[in-house]
């Protein structure tokens, strides 16, 4: 029996994991009771975006966007809050009140197109196996060729598509409209004569949604100069390949199990990997990776640790840089990326956003040539030793070192170098690094941290900016007692939360909310272990103060100013932002006296009092301002 609405709505509310419905569009990672990321409502740099899972909601301390599930998925996928229910309902099995249900086209098409895509799969597959056409046994020699045999076949889908024009089209129009098969990019509509078939004379590559779907096909051509090489499905109802990776139904588990997981660049990559035994892998599907494919796989691996398995060619190579570009920009500002190994650093309690390793067997062959004609053990013995995307991409710079002879090339190629290293914030491992480019290109060491320096100062202007948006139309003193407490606020500082405190021991907070925060801080400070637990603490402190969210925001972002500064440098810039705060404090006091003195009688006996009083800030004002 149907409830109502009212009910319903609150079934699903109770079935619907906040956690997961965001990770489908959000990368989120765990602090303690709460998930961060970047916020998908906004430009977000840090991750302001908080999902408190016994709370069941979600909010941006950045622009302020909170809600819970249901609002989550009705803002992003932009539907209505009745539709969302009847398809959540549907997705669930519970039974939508009559009142209330209503026949959606759209589904109805959908599921159309879903059984129409799953027939012609099968079709084609059959096809193959059953040598029921004429072309099947000249795709079953090339995919022999290949290394593909019938166990291959049936696990993959993989079919043939005749040479003639409606052998498909024929076989489907009996069960579905020609709507249903032109939507789903089965058939096109021909000028001379009615309704042909997209995929002709091809091997047919069945791609299939996360759930097992089918949704889509690639389809290679059989023959040499048959154009293009891989016809795709384009995007439908059902298919959008910015948001589907190639095997990831057949390869979820092992991604899971391996907690890692390897990009490739084609469908015959895959599916060879695959069945050699590697089957932690997934290709784009005629496209380049993009967030979504990043955002979708991370659900699958908790370290998120992604290798890249591409072409060694010069393409391949900037798919790989391009690939990495987009890992590390999803996974921005959730923690370090991984960038340098183990036997560098002795500390296991680096959590890292995401870890990118390069696989890139120097034999000059795709991960299908490669697994067939080397083997799957080598492929796993060069992904055991595959180098950090870092250290890959400093070897691939290097390796061109010889190109450069002249003082000014050399000097135009150091500048392509300096980018790279100013990635790695450690400053052990940094200087490490210098040393060794220094070294292979017999260079001075210190010509390379200055240009670094250059750089680092030329980039800084960015954040600049945001404080500057942050702090504008503030008091000079509220400002700069905010970049004092915001201190406390930087990753890795190179001075303790104590001896922060001792060194602002003296300063008084005058606004509330920054007597608060403060006073929340020295609350936390002697439990914590790092920032990251101290502004998640502060976060759930203040779960129900929007005005004290507001400032940690604010604080946050001023606190991106100091990072990277070493100790001495991190002490200076304290011990100047507390004298600008004297010197504000003498200032505004001075004035606040000579008010009262100029309010007050020459004969009043307080003006003697006030007159000393005044003269002591005065002389006090002129020794700060002299610090
Ligand atoms: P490649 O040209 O590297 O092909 O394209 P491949 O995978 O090595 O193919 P084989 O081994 O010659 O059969 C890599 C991927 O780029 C897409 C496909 O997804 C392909 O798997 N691609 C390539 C297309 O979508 N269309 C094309 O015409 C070519
Ligand atoms: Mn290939």
């Amino acid at each position: 029996m149907a409830g109502t609405w009212e009910e319903l709505v609150s079934k699903i509310k109770d079935r619907l994991d906040i956690v997961d419905v965001i990770s489908e569009q959000v990368v989120l990672k765990k602090r303690g009771q709460s998930y961060w990321g970047l916020c998908p409502f906004h430009k977000d740099k840090n991750p302001s975006f908080c999902v408190t899972p016994h709370l069941g909601i979600y909010k941006c301390f950045s622009c302020g966007e909170a809600g819970d599930a249901l609002k989550f998925i009705m803002k992003t996928r932009n539907i209505e809050f009745k539709d969302l229910i009847i398809e959540l309902a549907d997705r669930f099995g519970f039974e939508v009140p009559k009142s209330h249900s209503k026949s959606s086209g759209t589904k109805e098409l959908k599921e159309q197109m879903l059984a129409a895509t799953m027939v012609a799969a099968e079709f084609y597959n059959d096809l193959l196996l059953r040598n029921k056409d004429a072309n099947a046994e000249i795709a079953t020699k090339y995919l022999t060729k290949r290394g593909i045999g019938t166990d291959i076949i049936k696990k993959f889908h993989i079919g043939v598509a005749p040479k003639s024009y409606s052998t498909l089209y024929d076989e489907l129009r009996k069960d579905f409209s020609n709507d249903v098969l032109e939507k789903a990019g089965l058939i096109l509509k021909s000028e001379k004569s009615g309704y042909i078939d997209r995929f002709r004379n091809r091997v047919i590559i069945p791609i299939q949604n996360e759930n097992g779907e089918f949704v889509a096909f690639g389809a290679r051509a059989l023959e040499k100069d048959q154009n293009p090489k891989y016809l795709n499905s384009s995007d439908s109802l059902i298919y959008n390949k910015s948001k589907l990776l190639y095997g990831l139904y057949t390869a979820k588990d092992a991604i899971r199990k391996e907690d890692s997981v390897i990009l490739m660049e084609g469908y015959f990559d895959v599916i060879s990997s695959q069945a050699h035994g590697i089957e932690n892998c997934v290709a784009s599907c005629g496209t380049s990776l993009t967030s979504d494919h990043v955002k979708l796989l991370s659900r699958y691996t908790k370290s998120r640790k992604i290798y890249l398995s591409f072409d060694t060619d010069s393409a391949g190579q900037k798919a790989t840089t391009r690939g990495a570009e987009i890992i590390r920009d999803v996974f921005a500002g959730l923690g370090d990326i991984k960038q340098f190994d183990e036997s560098y650093v002795s500390s296991d309690k680096d959590k890292y956003a995401c870890e990118i390793r390069v696989i890139a067997p120097p034999e000059g062959k795709d991960p299908d040539e490669f697994v067939r004609s080397v083997g799957a053990d080598a492929y796993k013995m060069y992904m055991e030793n595959a180098p950090l995307f870092i250290d890959f991409r400093l070897e691939q710079i290097l390796k061109q070192k010889d190109n450069y002879k002249t003082p000014q090339e050399k000097a135009q190629y150091i500048k392509s170098i300096i980018p790279v290293l100013s990635e790695i914030k450690n400053r052990i491992i940094r200087s490490e690094y210098i040393d060794m480019v220094a070294q292979t290109l017999s260079i001075d060491a210190n010509a390379i941290k200055t240009e670094l320096k250059i750089f680092e100062r030329a980039n800084l202007p960015q954040v600049d900016r945001i404080v500057k948006n942050v702090t504008k139309n503030k008091s000079i003193l509220e400002k700069a007692q905010k970049n004092l407490l915001s201190v406390f606020l930087v990753p890795d500082s190179p001075l303790s939360f104590s001896q922060i405190s001792e060194m602002m021991a003296d300063v008084t907070f005058e606004d509330e909310i920054l007597i608060n925060v403060k006073s929340t801080i020295d609350k936390f400070a002697c439990t914590v272990n790092n920032v990251k637990e101290l502004i998640e603490h502060l976060y759930t402190e203040y779960i129900d103060n929007p005005d004290a969210q507001t400032v940690l925001s604010e604080l946050t972002a001023l606190s991106d100013v100091y990072r990277g500064l070493d100790e001495k440098d991190f002490g200076n810039v304290i011990n100047e932002t507390i004298n600008k705060i004297n010197r504000c404090k003498h200032a505004k006091e001075t004035e606040h006296i000579k008010n009262m003195y100029k309010g007050i009688s020459d004969d009043d006996p307080e003006a003697l009092k006030i007159q000393i009083q005044l003269r002591d800030k005065i002389k006090k004002l002129r020794q700060s301002e002299k610090i």
